[in-house]
């Protein structure tokens, strides 16, 4: 059944306080609700509507009206509801569910992951546990009581604890009271033999705030860097959003088994133990900055999707848009800028582009749904992040915390919408924008076409912006959108100019921020005594795909000398990229290849520039990824690409080999271990340049490799020389790493997630055979989502030339297991469809074999909402 945004009706019913009951069993568990009700006055008629609750795998129990018990014909029942006649617009509900939290592997509602209780609300989990208003703009005050036997030591809800004591027969119990009216998707709880890490926090009113890390015991040593991390995000939020912690108590949960990477429940944030344990022995230097932006994206939430949340789930990007911006300011002031931002444009490009334009593209704020869980997508997440980046760079710092400011005052402890978001905007700054909206309404990526004119005797330089967006499912017109284009104008030794437009008096400095609103526009810039390159779209100043006629030797020229950072990196990736592409035609047509020497002299020029930061060189270094060239390309040759990208790799690694030593040498100081950013970005650095030198075949390449994984001090050194001797010829040292690591870390479930994930990605031949030996591994488990993550999801999507065999039977292998997984847990089966959803890609054999695939799971009988969805859009 398909959900419409236009459809929405406020509810009719409040629940002023909601009062609730766990008793947790080994077999099951009672919930007791006692719902505070009020009918909803606005726009109420003469008589009382129904009351229709929402429940799903619910056994009813009992239920009660103003403390009346009520008979089987008092209440109508179904799959998915409650619904009951109150007589006063004022009443008391009362309801008692059992449920099965041990047998619940989809993992939302109430589940167990090993021994614990835990649960995951959002979006409509709550439904599971009992029957409610489950809708974020019905928000109530928590009263939550847990009652659970003594091997459950640790119990947990929402907001302060206020009491506890003993039962009879080694039962105990403790009530929390949450201050704050929230929505049901954010009520928590937890239950199990935890161990806490503790710390405080002093806020800028001084208030003192308890904070609290609880995992299971073995972990207690991997959690210095998340409670770090939560600090910073909290003096963070103070600083730039003037945002205060609200409650005296803030913790964080970590458990084994969960969908998602972490949720931002009122005081009791649930992570994925994925995204909270880090320790330097067994998380990469990736696996730090993830646990630190995830804490901080959680932590944040409290204000963007907490005190201030979403009307209804059309308006998701609402907090997340928002939230996953502020976690990337946050992330960016902790490490490089630059740095992190291109971390954060690669994979935006590589993956949300490539939603925008398949089946399932869709607006930042969808208008249609049948599975809310399937728009928890880089679509809401990311590209609503680059939206809310446009409105800070179009308003400037100041005016987008003004905004943000009026936003956070004026909507607090209310369920609002975007469109209240851009009007606190709009208020705060005086400022229009109304055609920016579009961007929330209107799917697919923008195409910006960018040419220029010289005019050496009026001294004036022309800029002419066209855009257009191709059509998306449901969407064939586009109108223009408002897109800020950050630029400069450079000169021949890449100095900045200073900028006058033209019929304006003086200069504005040397950077602008051009809004190109019309579907045409011109921009001209006059004072100019030679022709200066353009410097366009630096920092991605917006999720568009530009393009400008520069040639070959422009892009060289901006790689070595535009004075931004990010459009450095961008210039080389995108000379990179074309010769790559020419390349591939060129391989297609059985051609031999041969290598521009002008992408060799850039790489020489970085290797060599010893100023430079080791961690810039790094991304600089690396080619665009496979998944890109697949996106940029318009029927994509995953062999091609595969094996082009990987010649000129070695083509790159044999000839500057010389050079690539010294300084992997150098960076393979064997200093001390530490986390600082300076020793990362050295780190990234040498590993970088080590799978090159891997390329190259040598002996001696292949003994630095083992020598770096035996002797690291840490699990980033340890990990990239794995990575490397998995993906090399060099068969017996391969197998005795992999059984090195195994052997070493077979208690580490998240370690053995890596040594999954480096298996199944690896594109030597024979990859399906080697997955489905992984699937036979003890440690595998398709109840755990990361696991399932770890195997399928590297297979499926990092593994290209082996997941497209020609075959079809990764396709088939794929199908499998998502019919496998569907009756088990339907939001991480719909996940794993993904890749198949992006058939339109491929060759026609290909495109068939996949398309079978799609067809052969949707002919399966029961499908869970989830599947279906994806199927059927990306079949319609
Ligand atoms: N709100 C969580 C976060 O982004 C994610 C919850 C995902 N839930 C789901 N059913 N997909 O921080
Ligand atoms: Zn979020």
């Amino acid at each position: 059944k398909t959900i419409y945004l236009k459809d929405y009706q406020a509810p009719e019913y409040w629940i002023d306080e909601t009062h609730l009951t766990f008793e947790l069993f080994e077999d099951h568990a009672l919930v007791h609700s006692r719902l505070n009700m009020r009918r909803n006055e606005q726009g109420a008629g003469q008589s009382l509507p129904p009351l229709v609750l929402d429940g799903q795998l619910l056994e009813l129990v009992s239920v009660a009206l103003d403390e009346q018990l009520l008979q089987a014909g008092d209440y109508q029942l179904d799959e998915d509801t409650l619904t009951l006649q109150p007589a006063a617009a004022a009443f008391v509900v009362a309801v008692t569910t059992r449920i099965e939290p041990q047998h619940n592997t989809a993992l939302e509602g109430l589940y167990q992951s090993g021994k614990m209780f835990c649960t995951q609300c959002e979006a409509e989990g709550f439904r599971k546990i009992t029957y409610y208003l489950d809708r974020p703009d019905v928000m109530s005050r928590f009263t939550t009581t847990v009652i659970a036997s003594r091997d459950y030591p640790i119990l947990l809800s929402n907001g302060n604890p206020v009491a506890n004591g003993e039962e009879k027969g080694g039962r105990h119990w403790v009530t929390w009271e949450d201050p704050f009216p929230k929505p049901a998707y954010l009520f928590a709880l937890v239950a199990g033999d935890l161990c806490l890490i503790q710390d405080s926090f002093t806020t800028m009113s001084g208030r003192e705030i308890d904070l609290r890390i609880y995992v299971e015991p073995e972990n207690r040593e991997q959690c210095g860097h998340a409670m770090d991390s939560l600090k910073r995000s909290m003096r963070w939020d103070e600083e730039v959003y003037g945002r205060e912690y609200d409650l005296d108590i803030f913790m964080i949960v970590a458990v084994n088994d969960f969908n998602m990477g972490a949720m931002e429940n009122k005081g009791l944030n649930i992570f994925n133990s994925s995204c909270v344990l880090a320790h330097p022995d067994t998380a990469t230097d990736l696996a730090f900055q993830r646990v630190e932006a995830v804490v901080a994206h959680e932590y944040f939430h409290n204000w963007s999707g907490n005190r201030v949340t979403c009307r209804d789930w059309f308006q998701l990007s609402l907090k997340e848009g928002f939230t996953v911006f502020r976690d990337s300011q946050f992330s960016a002031d902790m490490n490089s800028p630059t740095v992190s931002r291109i971390e954060h444009v690669g994979f935006l490009r590589a993956n949300q582009f490539a939603e925008d334009a398949g089946p399932m593209a869709h607006p930042v704020r969808p208008d249609s749904f049948i599975e809310i869980s399937n728009f928890y997508t880089l679509t809401v997440y990311e590209k609503g992040a680059e939206v809310v980046r446009m409105l800070h760079t179009l308003l400037g710092e100041q005016g987008f915390r003004q905004g943000s400011d009026l936003y956070f005052e004026r909507h607090d402890g209310q369920a609002v919408t975007c469109d209240d978001f851009i009007k606190a905007m709009e208020d705060a700054n005086g400022a229009d924008l109304g055609q920016f909206k579009r961007w929330y309404s209107q799917a697919g990526t923008p195409r910006l076409a960018v040419e220029s004119r010289y005019d050496a005797a009026k001294g004036t330089f022309s800029l002419l912006f066209r855009q257009s967006c191709p059509p998306t499912p449901g969407q064939s017109e586009k109108l223009p959108q408002v897109i800020p284009v950050r630029m400069a104008l450079l000169d021949r030794e890449g100095k900045e100019l200073p900028l006058q437009f033209e019929g304006e008096a003086a200069p504005v400095g040397t950077e602008r921020v051009l809004a190109v609103a019309g579907a045409e526009q011109v921009f001209t810039f006059t004072g100019l005594t030679e022709e200066p390159l353009p410097s366009l779209l630096r920092g991605f100043s917006a999720p568009v795909k530009m393009s400008y006629p520069y040639s070959r030797d422009d892009r060289v020229f901006l790689a070595k000398n535009d004075p931004d950072g990010f459009n450095r990196w961008e210039a080389g990736q995108a000379l990179a990229l074309e010769m790559l592409q020419g390349m591939i035609g060129i391989h297609q047509a059985g051609r031999p290849l041969l290598l521009d020497q002008r992408l060799r002299d850039v790489f020489y020029a970085l290797l060599t520039d010893r100023e430079l930061d080791p961690a810039m060189v790094a991304e600089m270094l690396r080619l665009p990824s496979e998944a890109y060239m697949v996106e940029v390309s318009e029927v994509a040759d995953v062999d091609a690409i595969h094996q082009v990208r990987e010649w000129v790799r070695g083509e790159l690694a044999n000839t500057l080999a010389d050079v690539m030593w010294p300084l992997y040498r150098d960076l393979d100081d064997g200093a001390a271990y530490s986390p600082d950013a300076g020793s990362m970005a050295r780190r990234s650095l040498k590993n970088t340049l080590l799978s090159y030198l891997m390329l190259t075949g040598s002996q001696d390449a292949v003994d630095a490799c083992v020598r770096q994984y035996v002797e690291a001090n840490n699990m980033t050194d340890r990990q990239a020389a794995l990575v490397c001797l998995v993906n090399s010829d060099f068969e017996k040292q391969k197998q005795a790493a992999l059984a090195d690591f195994a052997e070493r870390w077979k208690d580490y479930p998240l370690v053995m997630d890596q040594w999954f994930s480096v298996q199944a990605a690896c594109a030597l031949p024979g990859g399906l055979v080697r997955v489905e030996k992984l699937l036979e591994h003890p440690a595998f488990s398709m109840r755990n989502p990361n696991k399932i993550r770890a195997v399928i999801g590297a297979f499926a999507n990092q593994n290209l030339v082996n997941f497209h065999a020609a075959d079809g039977a990764g396709y088939r292998f794929l199908a499998e297991r998502i019919l496998q997984l569907d009756p088990l847990n339907p939001q991480v089966a719909a996940r794993l469809l993904t890749p198949l959803t992006r058939w339109r890609k491929y060759d026609a054999a290909r495109q068939e074999l996949m398309k079978a695939e799609l067809a052969r799971i949707m002919a399966a009988s029961s499908l869970s909402p989830d599947v279906y969805e994806v199927v059927s859009k990306s079949l319609a």
